[in-house]
This record gives C-alpha cells, structure tokens and sequence, in this order.
C-alpha cells in the first residue's frame, strides 16, 4: 500500500518544509489536486506550484485534474515532470483520446470516479488505464467525511478488476483517516491519498500508516 499525501491541505508558506517531511517519514507519492472553478467549486493551484513541488522532490508526483477540457493542459502536466495524470470519467467526451496521450508519454494514466456515477460508465476505460482513483467523498475540499457506501464501491471494483484480470492499481481519495487505512488495506487498495489527516502531524500520522503498509 502506498501513501500519497495531497498537498492541499498543507499550509503553503511550509511546503518546502513540509515535503522535506513528508519525503523523511516515508510518503511514497505527492498527490496534487489540481481544480479550476468549473469542474468543482473550488480553485486550487497550477503549473507555478508543480514545477516547485517537482524541484523539492524526487517522489512521484500524482496530478488529480478536477478541471474541464484537461485536454488542452495535459502536454503542461507532462512538462512540469508529473509521474501520474488522474482525469475524471465526467464530461469528458474523448476519454480514450486523452488516456492514450497521458499513456504514450510516459506518464501513468488514471481515470477518477465521482461518489455518484456508477462504475459501469468505466467498462470501456478499465482495460488501459494504469490506474483507478474512487472519490470517497465529493471533489472540490479537503477535510470532508468519508462517503462509507464508497467501502461497497471499492469492493466491487477489486472483485471486477480479479475476475477480469486487470492490472490497474486502485486509489482511493478522500476522507481517509487510520481506521479506515487499515479497511482498505485488508481490500488489497494499491494507493492511499490523505489531506487533513496527514498534516494535522505528518510525522505523527505517518508513523502510524507505515505500521499498517
Ligand atoms: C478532494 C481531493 C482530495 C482531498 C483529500 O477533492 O481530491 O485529495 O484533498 O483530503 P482529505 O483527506 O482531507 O479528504
Ligand atoms: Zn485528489
């Protein structure tokens, strides 16, 4: 299981000192939401602060687009030297397209699911994409309550992706704290993303996880 702390809610006028911390107590990612406004209501940061993260750490960096029309920005994310590019399945008419560019540069290809879109609108997707990230709770803040009837969602999802013989990795976004790391853990999820949890005390907090890894 791998730990990837999103940047937002960390305090921005610490972030070199506190991606210094997270890299020496052990996160495995950087997860960095990206959100324009449109797609969700809020508005978070861009190219500026990824080329800055990218300069502070050799961890992956995992963008989460939470923007309309990510198409026109992807080559940008490329550029400022992202290791994983999540889009969502919502609104976006040319998935397959987008997917394959994320995919032939490089970059590991994620699609994000909303609390309230079935699994089923990603039957199509599921054969290429590297990665699955399942929004537990609804895009836009951190700091929200874990949706629980994301745990069933989950579950169906791991039990697609055995039968079918997948090899995407799933990530699961929002709402996480200890108790339910240690849930999905047993589920076998691949990625943990944590915002408020981890830095309330990331040493603290991630002591903790790395004892359930
Ligand atoms: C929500 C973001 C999440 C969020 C995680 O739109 O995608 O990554 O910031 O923060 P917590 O763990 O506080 O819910
Ligand atoms: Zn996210």
């Amino acid at each position: 299981m791998k730990i990837a702390p999103s940047i937002l809610a960390s305090s921005f006028v610490n972030l070199k000192k506190d991606i210094e911390l997270l890299e020496r107590s052990g996160a495995d990612i950087v997860h960095l939401d990206i959100m324009d406004g449109h797609f969700v209501p809020n508005i978070s940061f861009g190219f500026p602060i990824v080329k800055a993260v990218r300069d502070l750490t050799s961890l992956p960096l995992d963008a989460h687009l939470m923007i309309e029309n990510p198409e026109k920005f992807i080559d940008r994310f490329i550029d400022s030297g992202v290791d994983m590019i999540s889009v969502h399945i919502e609104g976006n008419y040319h998935i397959n397209r987008i997917l394959n560019t994320i995919k032939k540069n490089g970059v590991k290809a994620g699609i994000a699911i909303n609390p309230g879109t079935p699994l089923s609108f990603l039957e199509e997707v599921l054969s290429i994409v590297d990665f699955v990230l399942v929004m537990s709770v609804n895009p836009g803040f951190s700091g929200q309550k874990f949706i629980d009837s994301s745990i069933e969602k989950i579950r169906k999802l791991c039990k697609i992706r055995k039968k079918e013989n997948f090899s995407f990795e799933i990530e699961v976004d929002g709402g996480l704290n200890f108790e339910i790391a240690k849930v999905l853990k047993e589920m076998g999820i691949d990625i943990l993303v944590f915002g408020s949890f981890i830095f309330k005390d990331i040493e603290k907090a991630l002591e903790e996880l790395r004892k359930i890894k």
